[in-house]
C-alpha cells in the first residue's frame, strides 16, 4: 500500500483508472523523464497527480517487466517505484535499472520506516537508491526531491555532453598531431636525403679540386689523400670532436689548394729552390686562404689551409702563430703533411723509413710540432697505415736500435716539407 493515497484507494482496480496525467504521457515514451512504477492503480494515480507539472513529463508502469521495457526504450531521469514484494520488488527493479539509466534518480517508496531496510546496508554507493516513506505529510518533500534530482541529472548530462565534445575535439587534435607527425617525418627524411646528396656532391667537388692540385705535380700524386688519412687517424687518436672530423678531412685534402697559384717553374722544379723561389712557394697558404675565403663551402677549412706551415715555436708562416694559437686542425695537418713528405720518394730524395720519420718528428716536437700530437702519432705508429713493408711485430726492436745521430737536422725537415707540400 502507498500511504500517500490512503488505504481505501489502494484497492481500486487500475482498469477504471482515469488519470488525466497518465493519458497525457503514456503515448510519448521517448520524451518522458520520470517513470512511476506501482502495481496498485490508486497509488500510481496519486503519484502521477502529485508529480505532474510543466517541468516534468511522466510515464507509468504497473509491473517490473513493463517498467524495464520502458526504461530500455525511453529517456528516464527519475524512477519512482513502489515496493510490494512478491508482486512488485521495487528494490530489484531499481537495481536492474542501473545498467540502462545509470544517472537516473532512483526513489523507492515504502509505507513504513522499517520497510526495505536492506537499502541501509546496500553496498553500491555509486548509484544510490533513496528510500522514501510515503505519508501524506511528505508529499511536498517528494516533489522537491524529484525536482532536485532532475536538476542534478541535467547537470550530470550537461557535464557528460561537454566532456564528450571536448573528447571529440581532443581526438581530432590528436589525429591532427599524428598527421603532422607523419608529414614532418616524411619531410625530414626528404631533407636528410637531399642533404646527403648535397654532401656527396660537395665531397666530389672537393676531391676534384684536390686532384687538380695533384695534377700539376705528378710527384705528389696521392699526397692530399694520404695527408687526409694521416690527419684523420691522428685526430681520432687525439680525441678530436667527432662532428668536426669531416671538416678536418676536407681541410687536410685541400691544405695545399693555394699551390694552384704557384708558378709551374717553381712548383715542378726538380732541383733546390733559390731564395726568390722559396718566397714564392711560401705564398701558397695565403693564396689558398684567398681562394677558400671566396667559396662558401671552403670557409670552414680556412685554418688548415692558411696555417698548416706554422711552427709551434712561432717561426713558421704565414702568420708566425705560436703554440696553441695555431688552430688544432692546422697542427694536425702540419704533422700529417710533414710525415708524408718524409715517407715518400721525391725528385730530390728517397723515402725515409717509418722509424726514421718518427724520430725526426720527435726531435722537432715542441719546436715545429705540437709535442702532444707527435706523441699520439708516434706511439700509435700512425704513419704505418700506408707502409706496406711495415711489420708491426718487428718494429719495436728496430725502433729500439734506432740511432738518433743518424737523423737529419730539423731545418732539413722544414725545407723538405716546404718543398714537397
Ligand atoms: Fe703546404
Amino acid at each position: 500500500m502507498l500511504a500517500l493515497v490512503g488505504e481505501e484507494l489502494s484497492r481500486t482496480d487500475l482498469a477504471g483508472y482515469p488519470s488525466r496525467g497518465l493519458r497525457l504521457y503514456t503515448g510519448r515514451v521517448k520524451s518522458f523523464e520520470a517513470l512511476v512504477i506501482h502495481n496498485q492503480p490508486e497509488a500510481l494515480g496519486e503519484l502521477v497527480e502529485l508529480l505532474t507539472g510543466p517541468a516534468l513529463r511522466i510515464d507509468t508502469a504497473r509491473s517490473e517487466t513493463e517498467a524495464l521495457n520502458k526504461i530500455r526504450s525511453g529517456r528516464v531521469s527519475v524512477l519512482i517505484a513502489g515496493h510490494r514484494p512478491p508482486s512488485l520488488n521495487g528494490i530489484s527493479l531499481l537495481e536492474e535499472s542501473i545498467a540502462h539509466v545509470p544517472d537516473a534518480l532512483r526513489i523507492l517508496v515504502v509505507s513504513d520506516e522499517s520497510d526495505a531496510d536492506y537499502l541501509d546496508r546496500r553496498p553500491n554507493n555509486e548509484h544510490p537508491i533513496v528510500r522514501f516513506v510515503g505519508r501524506p505529510s511528505e508529499r511536498s518533500r517528494l516533489v522537491a526531491l524529484v525536482h532536485e534530482g532532475l536538476k542534478l541529472h541535467r547537470l550530470v548530462q550537461e557535464q557528460r555532453t561537454l566532456v564528450s565534445a571536448l573528447g571529440g575535439k581532443h581526438r581530432k587534435l590528436q589525429n591532427r598531431e599524428k598527421l603532422l607527425d607523419v608529414v614532418v617525418r616524411e619531410r625530414t627524411a626528404e631533407l636528410e636525403e637531399s642533404y646527403e646528396k648535397l654532401k656527396a656532391a660537395n665531397r666530389q667537388a672537393l676531391f676534384g679540386l684536390a686532384e687538380a692540385i695533384e695534377a700539376k705535380d705528378s710527384y705528389t700524386k696521392g699526397h692530399c689523400g694520404r695527408v687526409a688519412a694521416y690527419s684523420m687517424v691522428l685526430a681520432e687518436a687525439a680525441g678530436y670532436p667527432d662532428d668536426e672530423l669531416e671538416t678536418l678531412e676536407f681541410g687536410a685534402f685541400l691544405h695545399d689548394i693555394g699551390k694552384i697559384g704557384v708558378r709551374d717553374s717553381v712548383l715542378l722544379k726538380p732541383g733546390p729552390l733559390d731564395e726568390e723561389e722559396w718566397l714564392h712557394m711560401r705564398e701558397h697558404p695565403v693564396k689558398g686562404y684567398e681562394i677558400a675565403s671566396k667559396i662558401e663551402m671552403l670557409k670552414t677549412i680556412i685554418p688548415a689551409v692558411r696555417n698548416h706551415h706554422e711552427r709551434w715555436d712561432g717561426k713558421g708562416y704565414p702568420d708566425k702563430l705560436e703554440g696553441e694559437a695555431i688552430p688544432l686542425s692546422a697542427r694536425i695537418v702540419g704533422i700529417a703533411d710533414a710525415y708524408d713528405a718524409m715517407a715518400t720518394d721525391r725528385p730530390y730524395k728517397s723515402a725515409l723509413p717509418l722509424e726514421e720519420c718518427e724520430s725526426i718528428l720527435r726531435k722537432n716536437a715542441g719546436k715545429m710540432f705540437d709535442a702532444r700530437l707527435v706523441d699520439f702519432f708516434c706511439e700509435n705508429h700512425l704513419g704505418a697505415i700506408f707502409d706496406q713493408r711495415y711489420d708491426d711485430e718487428d718494429y719495436e726492436d728496430g725502433y729500439q736500435d734506432f740511432d738518433d745521430d743518424d737523423v737529419d737536422v730539423p731545418i732539413d725537415v722544414d725545407d723538405d716539407v716546404a718543398s714537397s707540400s
